[in-house]
C-alpha cells in the first residue's frame, strides 16, 4: 500500500473539518476547485484554518448569470481571492467558428468541456501539488460511489509532477452539505431556490423533478455513465 492510500485509509473515517485540516497541513501549495454550486462548504471550512487559502474557478463562459453573481458573493462574503480561470481563446474560437456555440447537442460533451474545463483545470493544476474538490459519493450512483478522501490523481499527474487530490466532502450526503450551510449560514447560488441541484453550465444544466436524482440535471441527453466532463475522469478510468 503506498503512502496516499495509507493516508486514505486513515482519513476515510474521519470529519470533513479534519480532512481538510491534514491536508492543508501537508500541502503549502494547494488549492480549492470551487464550482459555485454547494461546495462553498469547503471555503467556509477552509477559510478558518489558512491565510494562504488558494481558490479558482474554471469560469467556462457558459454559467448561469446566477452562478457569477454568487461567485463574486462568496469572494466578498469571505474576503479571499478567487482565481478566475478562462478557456484558451484560439481553442475556444477553432470550435466555436466551426461547430457553433451548441455542438454538445449533437456530438457529445466532451469537446467543449475539454476547452472550457478540462485544459484550464490541466493549466492550474500543473501550478500546486494537490487539490480539493467537493466531489461526493451520493452525487452520482454511476461515477461517483467509490470516490476516496484523498487519491493520487491519476488524470492530472504527470511524470514530472505527482497530484494528490482531496474529496473531503465525499462521505457527506446532500443533506449533510445544505444543513451546514444553513447552520454556518453560507451563501448559496440562488439557482437551488429554483428547483437546480447539481449546477454546471446553463446549456447543460437543468432543474430537476421531486424523485428525480440531482444528476439527472446535467447532461440529460447522454447516458449516465457518461455524465462525468473530465475533471474527474479517474471516476470513469477506475470504472472500465
Ligand atoms: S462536474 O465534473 O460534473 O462538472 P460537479 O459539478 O459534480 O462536477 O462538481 C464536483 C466538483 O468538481 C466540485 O465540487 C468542484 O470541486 C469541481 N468543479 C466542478 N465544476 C467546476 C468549475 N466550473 N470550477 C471549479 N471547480 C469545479
Ligand atoms: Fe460546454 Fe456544456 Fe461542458 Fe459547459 S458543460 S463546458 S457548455 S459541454
Amino acid at each position: 500500500m503506498n503512502e496516499i492510500q495509507k493516508l486514505n485509509e486513515s482519513l476515510s473515517g474521519q470529519s470533513p473539518r479534519a480532512i481538510l485540516k491534514a491536508a492543508l497541513a501537508r500541502y503549502d501549495n494547494i488549492a480549492i476547485s470551487f464550482s459555485g454550486a454547494e461546495d462553498v462548504a469547503l471555503i467556509e471550512l477552509a477559510h478558518k484554518m489558512t491565510d494562504n487559502l488558494q481558490v479558482f474557478t474554471l469560469d467556462t463562459g457558459r454559467l448561469h448569470a446566477e452562478t457569477y453573481e454568487f461567485i463574486e458573493r462568496v469572494r466578498k462574503h469571505y474576503g479571499i481571492k478567487i482565481q478566475i480561470m478562462s478557456p484558451d481563446a484560439e481553442e475556444l474560437q477553432a470550435l466555436t467558428s466551426t461547430k457553433g456555440l451548441f455542438s454538445f447537442y449533437e456530438d457529445g460533451h466532451s469537446e467543449c468541456c475539454g476547452i472550457r474545463k478540462v485544459n484550464p483545470l490541466r493549466r492550474k493544476l500543473h501550478e500546486v501539488d494537490a487539490w480539493v474538490t467537493g466531489q461526493r459519493k451520493d452525487q452520482s450512483p454511476d461515477t461517483r460511489l467509490d470516490v476516496p478522501v484523498v487519491q493520487f490523481d491519476d488524470a492530472f499527474s504527470t511524470e514530472e509532477k505527482p497530484l494528490v487530490k482531496f474529496n473531503p466532502l465525499s462521505n457527506w450526503t446532500s443533506k449533510d452539505v445544505w444543513d451546514y450551510i444553513r447552520m454556518t449560514e453560507a451563501p448559496y447560488n440562488e439557482l437551488h431556490e429554483k428547483g437546480f441541484v447539481s449546477i454546471g453550465c446553463q446549456p447543460c444544466t437543468r432543474p430537476v423533478l421531486p424523485g428525480q436524482h440531482e444528476r439527472e440535471g446535467r447532461w440529460w441527453w447522454e447516458e449516465s455513465t457518461k455524465k462525468e466532463c473530465g475533471l474527474h475522469a479517474s471516476n470513469v478510468i477506475a470504472r472500465v
